[in-house]
């Protein structure tokens, strides 16, 4: 039978290779869905992890501040985090409360580290996700092949947000085919909940 100290390490380990899907883009943690309140009707996007804090849980990720997420996000800080790793076949599945980061010190800094390649998505110019009448990659057309030079690339600081989501509690699904491992983490508290 699983103890305490289990789910410690099973929680540590989950930990570890959250902080590996940071820069490790094979790894299923790179990512996660997103889910915000639009009014009443949930939305749900893909999102690339960003950072990681663990002295309090917190996770970041980076948008244009024109986008949907962000005003959905504004009007309603509580949304959820959800990864998926197929490999292992382990969930975790986050509520949390949202900072917006704009124009601010913390934005300031992740934007000074953000590439050339990167920073163009942030020049584009439409509003992420409104309809166009023609097709248009939502970039410069003169940066289509290429990237733009650090003093050009300025302009997209004007629309980069970083967002940081505090982790509420969390809950992790392990599944096994001799009995599913499932626990809630809240604060500092881990407690085993039904499968
Ligand atoms: C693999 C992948 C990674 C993505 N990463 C991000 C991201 O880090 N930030 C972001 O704003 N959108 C990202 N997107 C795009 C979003 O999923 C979404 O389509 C877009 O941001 C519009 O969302 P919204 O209309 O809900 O704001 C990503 C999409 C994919 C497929």
């Amino acid at each position: 039978m699983l103890d305490n100290s289990d789910i410690k390490n099973i929680f540590k380990s989950e930990i570890n290779f959250l902080k590996d899907g940071i820069k490790n883009s094979k790894n299923p943690y790179h990512t996660f869905t997103l889910s915000t309140l639009d009014k009443e009707s949930p939305k749900s996007r893909t999102v690339v992890l960003r950072n990681l804090e663990t002295d309090t849980l917190k996770i970041f990720f980076n948008a244009d501040y024109r986008s949907p997420k962000i005003k959905q996000l504004i009007d309603n800080p509580l949304c959820s985090a959800l990864f998926y790793d197929i490999n292992r076949r382990v969930q975790i599945r986050m509520n949390c409360s949202s900072t917006i980061n704009y124009k601010n010190n913390i934005s300031a800094k992740i934007w000074d580290k953000t590439a050339l390649q990167s920073r163009k998505c942030y020049m584009g110019p439409h509003t992420p996700s409104t309809t166009l009448d023609t097709y248009h990659p939502n970039i410069p057309l003169e940066y289509a092949k290429k990237d733009p030079d650090k003093a050009n690339s300025e302009e997209g600081y004007e629309n980069f947000v970083h967002v940081e989501l505090l982790i509420i509690d969390l809950d992790i699904l392990q599944l096994h085919h001799d009995g599913h491992i499932r626990f809630k983490v809240v604060g500092k508290d881990l407690s085993y909940v039904a499968p």
